[in-house]
């Protein structure tokens, strides 16, 4: 169902400070810096072999990674799989019984589609499905 792991989600109160971590002192390739509304997030994608890890920073305190700063803090905030077809993908999900945070997928980073399921479905981890976008990775 899942072809790989496409990126792993941090939350970061400042995305900045995140960048110098992740570009400057782990050496990976900033890919990717984008405002994505829907999610109340701006985001960046840094390149680690065929995968991603994502900085999220929230646009405000009442968006859902503002929301999970307060409660949590900074930290590993979504596991994102990569899939070919994300409507078969979510239809077989829900029919599996897994609890759908969107039950149609929504607009993502770098024009790709996803959506997330939830943690309470999932062993308490926050998953995220994308179908990335046509030449996209
Ligand atoms: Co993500």
């Amino acid at each position: 169902m899942f072809g790989r792991i496409d990126h792993i989600g941090v939350a970061v109160e400042d995305l900045d400070a995140g960048i110098e971590l992740y570009a400057k002192s782990f050496q990976m390739e900033l890919a990717h810096r984008e405002t994505v509304e829907e999610q109340g997030v701006e985001a960046v994608l840094l390149d680690v072999g065929e995968g991603h890890v994502e900085l999220l920073a929230p646009l405000g305190p009442d968006t859902p990674v503002g929301k999970y700063l307060a409660r949590k803090g900074p930290g590993l905030h979504h596991v994102a799989y990569a899939v070919d077809d994300i409507d078969a993908t979510l239809e077989g999900l829900a029919a599996a019984g897994i609890e759908l945070i969107d039950s149609e997928a929504r607009v993502g980073i770098r024009d790709s589609r996803v959506a997330f399921l939830h943690p309470r479905s999932t062993g308490g981890v926050l998953t995220e499905i994308v179908e990335p976008a046509e030449g996209g990775h």
